[in-house]
């Protein structure tokens, strides 16, 4: 696996592989790499012929006060897995190319960032559409593969992918539990073991909303299941069924639907969701 640094190193391997014919696959992440991570990768390998991730920790995405400066980090365990997983290049982007002095453009994506994660984390989508759409400049992907436990940021990276007309195919691969059915994520480091216990609450909640809809219940009996199924320990930011489409409350059955819960457990916030009834 070739890894590089720099912006013009990256795009004279993508020149030379686009002139072969190969077709780029890309996969963007902020490092600490689990199996749901290594998931796109192979999604990415077999869409495209040439597959680039990306670990990049993107400072613009974090508020003051999150956890920017803690954030893991493994770089040597990155590089051997995403090597194992037959991943063919490595961009490991310098702070200083992608955010240099005087640096002053960003994007924001407006609509689908109004509420949940948008709501709560007021700056994080501009930061992330910022950095997607800067690192798609760079790599100029035909393929771009996102992970559906960050339901919001795939709605928003598709509204930026339509909005700014990049020539982008956006493939989204489901969310990777552990088999105690905690969704991965490079914070659950963060968890105590309590903590992680407790934890497992969302995604029963969830499973208990998506059993409920597809059972006959109402939006809103489905929603109560799921709110009484969070565990006490959780200071809960949303724990909803919205359009899956919109990232508003949902209105009908109809609707593409989604659970998703956002909430904070000692120092750490997790985020979760399942696609339920017409959404599945
Ligand atoms: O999902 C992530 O890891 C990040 O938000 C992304 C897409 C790599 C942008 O920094």
């Amino acid at each position: 696996m070739k890894i590089v640094e720099s912006i013009a190193g990256l795009r004279d391997v993508v020149r030379l592989k686009r002139r072969s014919g190969a077709r780029i696959g890309f996969v963007p992440t902020m490092g600490y790499l689990h199996a749901g991570h290594l998931s796109l990768v192979s999604a990415s390998r077999s869409a495209a012929d040439y597959t680039i991730a990306s670990i990049y920790v993107n400072p613009t995405q974090f508020a003051l006060g999150e956890d920017l400066s803690r954030y893991p980090r493994d770089p040597g365990g990155d590089r051997a897995k995403l090597e194992a997983a037959g991943c063919d290049l490595l961009y490991m982007p310098a702070q200083e190319e992608i955010y240099p002095e005087g640096y002053g453009t960003f994007v924001d994506v407006e609509g689908v960032t109004a509420r949940y994660e948008g709501a709560f984390r007021p700056d994080h989508f501009r930061g992330v559409a910022t950095i997607v759409a800067k690192l798609f400049m760079i790599v100029a992907p035909e393929v771009a593969v996102f992970g559906q436990k960050d339901a919001q940021q795939v709605a928003v990276v598709r509204r930026m992918i339509a909005d700014l007309h990049f020539d982008i195919e956006l493939l989204v691969c489901p969310t990777m539990r552990d088999p105690d059915g905690l969704a991965m994520s490079s914070r659950n480091v963060y968890l105590s073991a309590n903590e992680r216990e407790e934890a497992l609450s969302i995604s029963r909640g969830l499973r208990a909303a998506k059993n409920a809809i597809e059972s006959g219940a109402s939006i809103q009996d489905a929603e109560n299941m799921l709110r009484r199924a969070i565990s006490p320990a959780f200071a809960v930011d949303y724990a909803d069924i919205i359009n899956a489409a919109t990232f508003q409350p949902a209105v009908s059955l109809n609707d593409p639907l989604l659970a998703v819960f956002a909430g904070r457990i000692g120092s750490t916030r997790l985020i979760d969701n399942m696609p339920v009834g017409a959404g599945r």
